[in-house]
């Protein structure tokens, strides 16, 4: 039979081991709050991923960017690379997965648009319009995840409603983003049982530097079409520089990253959600009416 006394020592004993258990786990719990979700951003230096990174950095992640010139934020370690240059690509995203002990989310924002029409385009240019919206993406993809499959994340690829509804003269444009919508949903069907999910984000016209840096072609390279690739340009910008605020799309994004189901695809603002609606119920040739109209053809 146990002596008082031995029951009281077997007793402390317990009690001290308890309380050590309790401190360990405390402790557990204080080092994952202070552990922040590194979140990789490619394309932060301006417009949406610019606005993105701001809303994160408030969401407390660790935000990292990649892309050519540097994300001027304080609080984002930026890394040089060009997304059309696989290498530099690659070696950014391991150098960064090192460094964190993983990488929640990718949000793949770079993206390019010409305005030519497909009898006079450069190959050279339509190539590399499909290097940065789609190929850059799926570089990025498949960079990061031994990065995220151990603990699951998200990926966000910024795509548009252009990969809904055809852009006159910026057909490439629109062919990459329903090329990139298409990647959204196999990838995330693919690593689902990873726990990571792929959303492909739709803006419509959003007002950053991206209308200004659209590569356009003189007059005459674009010969017998040239009124109308005017015509279809100037009003993609005025849709672009009048539509919605960067900061709108970036709120999606960032609800997106803290969704548990978040959906395969999304547009943003009522006036495109409806759009995109029409699309799917209207006959066709009906919204390639609207379309050409929208676009002065
Ligand atoms: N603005 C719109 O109306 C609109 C509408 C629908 C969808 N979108 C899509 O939204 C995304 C973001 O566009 P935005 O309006 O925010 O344009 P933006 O201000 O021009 O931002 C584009 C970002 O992509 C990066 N980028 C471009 N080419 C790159 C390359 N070769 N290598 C590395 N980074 C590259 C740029 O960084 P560096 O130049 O520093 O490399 C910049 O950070 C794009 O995918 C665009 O297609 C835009």
């Amino acid at each position: 039979m146990e002596t008082p006394v031995n029951q009281e020592k077997r007793q402390t004993a317990a009690q001290t081991e308890e309380d050590g258990n309790n401190a360990a786990r405390v402790q557990e719990v204080v080092r994952a709050e202070k552990v922040k979700k590194t979140v990789l951003i490619v394309g932060a230096s301006s417009g949406i991923g610019y606005e993105t990174a701001l809303r994160l950095i408030g969401r407390n992640y660790n935000v990292v960017n990649i892309s050519r010139t540097p994300c001027p934020l304080e609080r984002v370690k930026n890394y040089a690379a060009d997304v059309t240059v696989g290498s530099t690509l690659e070696k950014a995203i391991r150098t960064i997965g090192e460094k964190a002990e993983a990488i929640h989310a990718l949000v793949y924002c770079a993206g390019f648009s010409m305005a030519a029409p497909i009898e006079y385009a450069d190959p050279k240019d339509y190539r590399y319009l499909f290097e940065v919206n789609f190929f850059g993406a799926m570089r990025a993809i498949r960079s990061v995840l031994p990065f995220m499959k151990k603990r699951g994340g998200r990926i966000v690829l910024i795509s548009s409603m252009a990969g809904l509804f055809p852009v006159a003269f910026d057909g490439f444009y629109s062919a990459s983003k329903a090329a990139l919508d298409m990647l959204a949903k196999s990838a995330d069907i693919e690593l689902a049982p990873f726990n990571i999910r792929v959303t492909s984000v739709q803006p419509g016209g959003t007002s950053t530097s991206f209308t200004f840096k659209r590569k356009v072609y003189p007059d005459e390279d674009n010969k017998e079409y040239s009124s109308r690739v005017n015509k279809a340009t100037a009003a993609l910008a005025n849709m672009e520089q009048g539509g919605l605020n960067a900061g709108e799309v970036a709120r999606i994004v960032a609800d997106i990253l803290a969704m548990k189901k978040p959906p395969h695809e999304i547009q943003c603002g009522k006036r495109n959600k409806f759009y995109a609606f029409a699309g799917r119920v209207l006959p066709e040739n009906f919204s390639l009416y609207l379309n050409r109209k929208m676009y002065k053809q």
